[in-house]
């Protein structure tokens, strides 16, 4: 089964098997199946964090999990809860229309809702751990079902539970939103302060969210038309002496000072310091709006990809001493 379709990057990858899952007890059920028995397994959703560099000899089970609805509301916040197979920016582009705000700054990451909370999505000031409820995943060896909370889904800066130790082992089926009453807008972020001051509104919900569609739009490849999977580097983060000894060879380079006094760099200008915005390695390539983003202008493979991002980790390393980590998954 090609699985051209089925991520982002356009990788032509085959899967050995693959089905449709469109309710909670299929996962198991498919792993029962003594024609997959004993073989790998992988659960994909929108495929947008995701790098296949070679055929899956296994069983490739995609996230078709349908329905979003409002569950309850306090006084303080509404709880609205999707199914994982659900589009994302759809779904946020839907609480917004319910007059549900929050959401409105990850605007129009690819990808689903199942997937949001794997890698705990963030952009533009908010990450999903802020707006998180709850979630239910099944827990595929068993077929059980379990409810996290956000301290077991242990958040990180595009890290959880999900994609530490219990990858592989549960399947997220639906989660749930807690969007307070009390709205505040995020809107420190430059590009998006800026697009507001463009446009002349007010920091409304509405008016961030079409701030951010634009700046996105602006800035990073429509996987629809070049195949990518967003930021390829999570950004590095350093403690504050190696800092200051890099800022004094490079007063230029970008910085976020972390709570905890480490500092934050942005991997795209240390990338984009080496001079690779725009390069091309075969059919793969540097985006040339975003270093931080590989491309693969047709034709690339997964390993092609693998080849460029080596050569940038590389050289980022001779350059500057730092270690650029890869964002997506690699299968
Ligand atoms: N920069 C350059 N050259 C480049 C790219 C960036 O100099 O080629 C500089 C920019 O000028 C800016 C800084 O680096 O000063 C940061 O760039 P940007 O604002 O584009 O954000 P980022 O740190 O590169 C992160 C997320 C994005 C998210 C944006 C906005 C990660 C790994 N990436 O990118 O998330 O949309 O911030 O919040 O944290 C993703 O995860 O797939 C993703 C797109």
């Amino acid at each position: 089964y090609s699985l051209r379709a089925c991520n982002t990057f356009g990788f032509d990858a085959r899967a050995r098997w693959f089905c449709r899952i469109e309710s909670p007890e299929q996962f198991a059920a498919v792993l029962r199946d003594p024609r997959v028995a004993g073989l790998p397994h992988l659960v994909l959703g929108g495929g947008s964090n995701i790098v296949l560099t070679r055929d899956f000899e296994g069983v490739v089970m995609h996230v078709a999990l349908a329905g979003k609805r409002l569950v309850r509301e306090d006084s303080e916040a509404w709880y609205v809860e999707a199914a994982a197979g659900e589009n994302w920016h759809e779904f946020v582009a839907w609480t917004l229309g319910q007059g549900l705000p929050g959401l409105e700054n990850l605007a129009l990451i690819p990808g689903t809702v199942g997937a949001a909370p794997v890698q705990n999505i963030g952009a533009y000031g908010l990450e999903l751990a802020e707006r998180f409820g709850s979630l239910r995943a099944v827990e595929l060896a068993t077929g059980d079902m379990h409810e996290f909370d956000a301290a077991q889904c242990g958040f990180g800066y595009r890290d959880s539970f999900f994609k530490r130790e219990g990858r592989g082992r549960f399947a997220i089926t639906s989660v749930t939103f807690r969007l307070a009453k009390a709205w505040t807008p995020h809107a420190e972020y430059a590009d998006v302060a800026r697009a507001l001051a463009t446009s002349g509104a007010g920091p409304s919900p509405r008016a961030i969210f079409d701030a951010v569609v634009a700046v996105r739009r602006a800035k990073l490849p429509d996987p629809a038309v070049v195949g990518n999977a967003g930021s390829f580097f999570k950004n590095p983060v350093v403690d504050a002496q190696t800092f200051d000894a890099l800022h004094a060879r490079e007063p230029q380079i970008v910085s976020y000072r972390q709570p905890d006094g480490r500092v934050k760099l942005a991997a795209g200008w240390l990338i984009d310091r080496c001079g690779w915005k725009g390069r091309v390695m075969g059919g793969a390539g540097v985006h040339e709006r975003q270093a931080l983003v590989l491309v693969n202008h047709g034709g690339a493979t997964g390993a092609q990809v693998l080849a460029l991002a080596q050569a940038i980790q590389e050289d980022v390393r001779a350059r500057f001493g730092v270690e650029l980590e890869p964002e997506p998954v690699v299968i």
